[in-house]
């Protein structure tokens, strides 16, 4: 993990009254943070704007969020942009989505480079409109080998379907005889979900309040800390994350057990 002092600090400076970088303890950074990216339709509402002001102003959000998670020396962010569910959604938000995350990121192609992000994505990506495909194609080759942060980017993403997509992976492995089902553990079957080789979230961010996991990561959040905030995506900053962090470090993690912390 490379950290530049100097450089967070500057990043961190005119804090607010109730949190500043002092208040958190640099050594024990969670290694993935995970966030579920909520409210920007209640943002553009709140604003009598269209809520595809809310999804355009959560891309500042976003690109700050990067920024910071690369600052903090956070290895590995992820964030849901977008479920199996959310093709529910009016045709026209949806298409603004699919056009929003592609030039997003060829856009932000410089920041990934220019702070050695190595991009990947979870879900599944067949059933996206072909240029967004390509762009993201375009964004894996880019940043292949990058050995920053990872950043990975969750769309067309369902934890059920992950789910069921693995089991029926070793299923027809084992039917093959490619492996026996006594090779199944946690540890085989993490490796053939979309995070793999990632380690588990170590807190999970939702903004705008709401107390659910809308179908993420439902195997990978086992024992991850949850942070909750009324605060909307697109109102999501640098300081909100710090609170987050200052949070997560005051939490006892057992992991089951009775010691540790
Ligand atoms: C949730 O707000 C947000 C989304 C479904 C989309 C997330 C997309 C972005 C943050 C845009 C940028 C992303 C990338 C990857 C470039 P909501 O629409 O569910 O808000 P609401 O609950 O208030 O309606």
């Amino acid at each position: 993990m490379r950290r530049d002092l100097d450089k967070l600090a500057a990043y961190y400076a005119d804090a607010p009254d109730d949190i500043s970088l002092a208040d958190v303890d640099l050594g024990r950074v969670p290694g993935h943070v995970s966030i579920i990216m909520d409210g920007n339709g209640r943002w553009a509402q709140a604003r009598g704007l269209d809520r595809s002001e809310g999804h355009v102003a959560g891309v500042d959000s976003l690109r700050e969020t990067v920024t910071t998670s690369v600052r903090l020396g956070v290895d590995a962010l992820s964030v849901y942009a977008f479920s199996t569910e959310n093709w529910k959604r009016p045709q026209k938000e949806v298409n603004l989505l699919m056009h929003l995350f592609a030039t997003t990121l060829l856009k932000e192609l410089p920041l990934f480079h220019q702070e050695n992000v190595r991009l990947r994505f979870l879900g599944d990506l067949t059933q996206l409109p072909a240029e967004t495909r390509a762009v993201f194609q375009e964004g894996l080759d880019e940043t292949a080998d990058h050995d920053g942060m990872t950043f990975a980017l969750a769309v067309n993403y369902g934890s059920r379907a992950e789910i069921v997509r693995a089991c029926r992976g070793i299923a027809q492995d084992v039917a093959a005889g490619k492996m026996s089902a006594d090779d199944v553990d946690e540890e085989l079957f993490s490796s053939r979900l979309y995070t793999a080789g990632m380690r588990d979230p170590d807190l999970l961010i939702r903004t705008s309040g709401e107390l659910r996991l809308s179908n993420y990561l439902l195997w990978q959040l086992a024992y991850t800390e949850f942070y909750v905030t009324d605060t909307l995506w697109p109102d999501f900053d640098r300081w909100e994350y710090l609170r987050a962090v200052r949070s997560f470090q005051g939490r006892n993690r057992r992991f089951g057990g009775v010691t540790g912390k």
